[in-house]
């Protein structure tokens, strides 16, 4: 007889079009069956609708956002990076770094934050980051801290990497690590795949649920309590990146905005990243994939908007807290996703399905005011996405080196 559990599980996954996964739990032993059927009644199928509303979703009126241009930031540093400075030694700004992806274009099999950058030495990533950040800590006079967000693959690494290396001279009792949640991923036909004969296929749920995931690991109590007004959000595979850039706190704070983006005017028309405008009152940021989409179906015009986002966000906490109530949009991104099924492990050599993620430019759209900073791309931007080419090892060393680096 079936119990109450299999019983809703049943219902759950024939309603989602989950069924597959019932004949998997047949041949299971019972204890296998146990641990399986808890992963299947922890999943968040409510996930799969909201990709479905996402996907539908139109903006009706997009409208470009002022720019807060580069040559401006540089004629008023003086004053904007005091502001800065003084945010950070009050202690009311913090960083949080993503490295939770899985950096599945760059074919790397450890976090991205440990690649090595040099070509004749060791440079992790990451000691480009402590570098800058340890630089702005001096400047400020405090050890800012460093929320680090990881997911339960790269947990142990990550954390294990940054003790070896003594955290590239910060403060370690100053630098915080916490998971991000995971999501199942599916075949294009929304079928979920396996891991193994009793586990599922589960990746990362995007960068979106940074503070979600801050705020259930026990960090907002931490927060509030030492007065940290500003979170300063940021890619790990940007080698440039610029995290607690004291010109760049002064001037959303001067601003008064409930935060900011840093930007940078896009390359090409057809550019890979995020467009920042404003739909109707909000900003917003649409990312390059929706981006066609939406030029297909209205022909929007965006030869107005051509500044596009770096994945470095400053947030304030306050604002921040009002989004928790807010489920945010679930994207589907096209992957490699290796799975099993009938006794083999098969990995792809084209792209096989869905990844489900939230993304943290949907966080930009729920804030009253964004500052749109305009960054200096050969200083600030150099994203590591994929091996060669646009966006890549290559083409971000070439800029280190132009920049004076020794690799
Ligand atoms: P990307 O969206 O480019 O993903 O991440 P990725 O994992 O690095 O690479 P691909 O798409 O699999 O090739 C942008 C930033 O967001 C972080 C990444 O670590 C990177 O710093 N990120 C991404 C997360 O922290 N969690 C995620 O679930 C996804």
């Amino acid at each position: 007889m079936k119990s109450h559990l299999d019983k809703t599980l049943e219902k759950r996954l024939y309603e989602c079009g989950q069924e597959h996964l019932l004949h998997a739990l047949e041949d299971l032993t019972e204890e296998e069956k146990i641990r399986f059927s808890e992963e299947l009644c922890a999943l968040d199928f409510d996930l799969f609708k909201r990709a479905k509303h996402f996907e539908e979703k139109n903006y009706e009126n997009l409208a470009p956002i002022p720019i807060f241009h580069a040559r401006r930031a540089e004629e008023e540093k003086d004053e904007l990076e005091k502001i800065g400075l003084r945010a950070i030694a009050e202690g009311k700004v913090g960083a949080v770094l993503l490295c939770g992806g899985q950096g599945t274009r760059l074919g790397y099999p450890h976090a991205k934050g440990m690649f090595n950058i040099g070509l004749t030495k060791e440079i992790p990533i990451f000691s480009l980051h402590f570098g800058y950040l340890r630089e702005v800590a001096k400047r400020a006079g405090a050890w800012f801290p460093i929320y680090i967000m990881t997911s339960i693959y790269n947990r142990k690494e990550i954390e294990d990497f940054l003790k070896e290396h003594s955290f590239f001279g910060y403060e370690p009792s100053a630098v915080r690590f916490f998971n991000q949640n995971m999501a199942p991923a599916t075949d294009f036909d929304g079928k979920i795949y396996q891991s193994s004969p009793s586990s599922l296929v589960l990746s990362p749920d995007g960068n979106g649920g940074w503070f979600s995931s801050l705020v259930s690991e026990g960090y907002l109590d931490e927060i509030k309590k030492n007065g940290l007004m500003w979170l300063n959000v940021v890619a790990i595979d940007n080698v440039l990146q610029k995290t607690a850039d004291p010109r760049f706190i002064g001037a959303v704070i001067r601003e008064n905005s409930a935060c900011g983006a840093k930007v940078v005017k896009k390359a090409t028309p057809d550019e890979r990243i995020g467009l920042i405008c404003r739909n109707d009152s909000h900003p917003a940021v649409i990312e390059y994939f929706e981006l066609d989409r939406l030029k297909k179906e209205k022909a929007v015009s965006t030869h107005e908007m051509e500044y596009g986002v770096i994945l470095n966000y400053l947030f304030r906490v306050d604002e921040m807290e009002k989004t928790l109530s807010v489920k945010l949009p679930v994207h589907k991104a096209r992957k490699k996703i290796p799975y099993y099924r009938d006794g083999d492990y098969i990995k792809p050599e084209t792209e096989n399905g869905f990844k489900y993620e939230m993304l943290a430019t949907d966080l930009v759209e729920r804030m009253d005011s964004c500052l749109a900073y305009e960054i200096a791309r050969e200083w600030e931007f150099a994203p590591v996405k994929n091996r060669t080419g646009i966006d890549s090892v290559e083409s971000a060393r070439a800029m280190l080196l132009a920049l004076g680096y020794e690799l």
